[in-house]
């Protein structure tokens, strides 16, 4: 079964690493039907205008809404998310009631040139999918540390090697994890509408 993720990047760079790890995981499943949500132009997340959201706050969070998981992947910034980022995910978290992130499975990807791999940022990216009630894939961890742009090919994807390995792994632990969440609650559902139709059978008898 083929599922619909939002993949949202940490950075804004042309160049972007994380962009590039982001496209080679795409590029490694046919049923990770994958599109990447730009961030760039979302105006800081103010409570007062939810009333009267701006027009890119309302695209962001359509895009987000009807996907079946997201994808983050993000560098570090001064060991924390990048500021772009938790703009992105405070625009999608509101209005209060109405995150477009609630229940929606998820899994992290820190990368950087870095041997600790985003770690911070990673982790902070994590705490705040608790709070939004989104179950995060546990393994594979993915700090991505020592990349630079030669992990890349001429087309931007990861070269062959245990980079391209790791992502690889992930990426199919992803897309089960996605089919397992969705087809559970699936039927979860089923049970439940089949015990509502017997309860009601059992009040007519
Ligand atoms: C403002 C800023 C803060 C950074 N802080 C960290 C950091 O805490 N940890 C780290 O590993 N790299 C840090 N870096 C380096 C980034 O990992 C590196 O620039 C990386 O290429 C950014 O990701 P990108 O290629 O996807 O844009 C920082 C870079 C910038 C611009």
């Amino acid at each position: 079964m083929a599922y619909k993720i939002a993949i949202i990047v940490g950075s804004l760079r042309k160049d972007s690493l994380n962009r590039k790890v982001a496209r080679s995981i795409c590029g490694l499943r046919d049923n990770l039907n994958c599109s990447m949500i730009e961030i760039g132009d979302l105006p800081l997340y103010n409570q007062d205008l939810d009333s009267d959201p701006p027009e890119q706050w309302t695209r962001f969070r359509e895009q987000v809404a009807a996907a079946d998981g997201v994808l983050f992947c993000s560098p570090e910034y001064n060991r924390g998310i990048p500021g772009v980022l938790k703009n992105a995910i405070d625009v999608g978290s509101r209005p209060y009631g109405q995150s477009v992130f609630d229940k929606k499975p998820a899994a992290i990807v820190t990368a950087s040139p870095g041997s600790i791999g985003g770690f911070g940022s990673n982790h902070q990216i994590r705490q705040a999918c608790v709070f939004l009630n989104m179950p995060v894939m546990q393994q594979p961890e993915a700090y991505l540390g020592h990349v630079t742009d030669d992990s890349f090919d001429e087309s931007g994807r990861l070269k062959e090697g245990p980079l391209r390995d790791l992502v690889s792994v992930l990426a199919h632990a992803f897309h089960d994890w996605v089919d397992m969440i969705h087809r559970s609650r699936a039927a979860l559902a089923e049970d439940a509408a089949h015990a509502a139709q017997e309860a009601k059978a059992r009040e007519h008898a």
